[in-house]
């Protein structure tokens, strides 16, 4: 095993025993992230839902789904990339999580960035576009007016292109959104790309 896998698993395994705020004490599982940690790009989620829960994987309930189509239609698949979320521990009736808990929670997040040091981030939905955007030093603006637009952060170990879109799950009541999310898909396979 790599160095950077190794920190990886230890880096889950941390979090699968995380009661650091209220969600531990109301999962039923933590959910870490899944993929490659050795991925170009890295999702990045709001938290987990129900079947996340149960299972300790991100984004395998229904807008999983939507989000496995989108990755097809650029030629990716869920283990080529590397999908998280904000919050590892699902919030109640998936209600926003709180400043306190994403607080909690959200040094994970960044100690994962610093692992796996992603080429770009793709924020999925507003929660996490305004965390990400914000960690790196801009500020968040509606995400009908950013979504596919692309952010460009230094950091230690060089550049980050960060690129919000919506969240998949809004692709199942609203098809227009759905096909904004799969015309940002196209650009982000651009920039996989190069
Ligand atoms: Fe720990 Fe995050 Fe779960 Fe809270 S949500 S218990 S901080 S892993
Ligand atoms: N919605 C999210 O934001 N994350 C998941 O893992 C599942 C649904």
């Amino acid at each position: 095993m790599t160095g950077k896998s190794e920190s990886m698993k230890r880096l889950e395994e941390r979090i699968i025993k995380c009661r650091k705020c209220p969600l531990g004490e109301l999962r039923t599982n933590a959910v870490p992230g899944s993929g490659s940690y050795e991925s170009k790009v890295m999702f990045v989620g709001e938290g987990p839902g129900y079947w996340e829960d149960q299972e300790g994987l991100p984004f395998v309930g229904r807008a999983g789904k939507v989000l496995d189509e989108l990755l097809e239609s650029i030629g990716l698949t869920r283990d080529k990339v590397y999908i998280t979320n904000i919050v590892k521990c699902r919030p109640p009736n998936n209600r926003d999580p709180t400043e306190e808990e994403v607080k909690a929670c959200s040094p994970y997040l960044d100690m994962q960035i610093d692992l796996i040091r992603p080429k770009i981030i793709v924020p999925l939905g507003r929660h996490s576009m305004a965390y990400i955007l914000r960690k790196f030093g801009f500020d968040p603006e509606p995400i009908s007016k950013i979504h596919g637009k692309t952010f460009e952060a230094r950091t230690l170990f060089g550049k980050i292109v960060i690129m919000p879109v919506y969240h998949p799950a809004v692709a199942l009541y609203r098809p227009q959104l759905k096909e904004e999310l799969q015309q940002d898909f196209k650009k982000l396979k651009d920039f996989y790309r190069n």
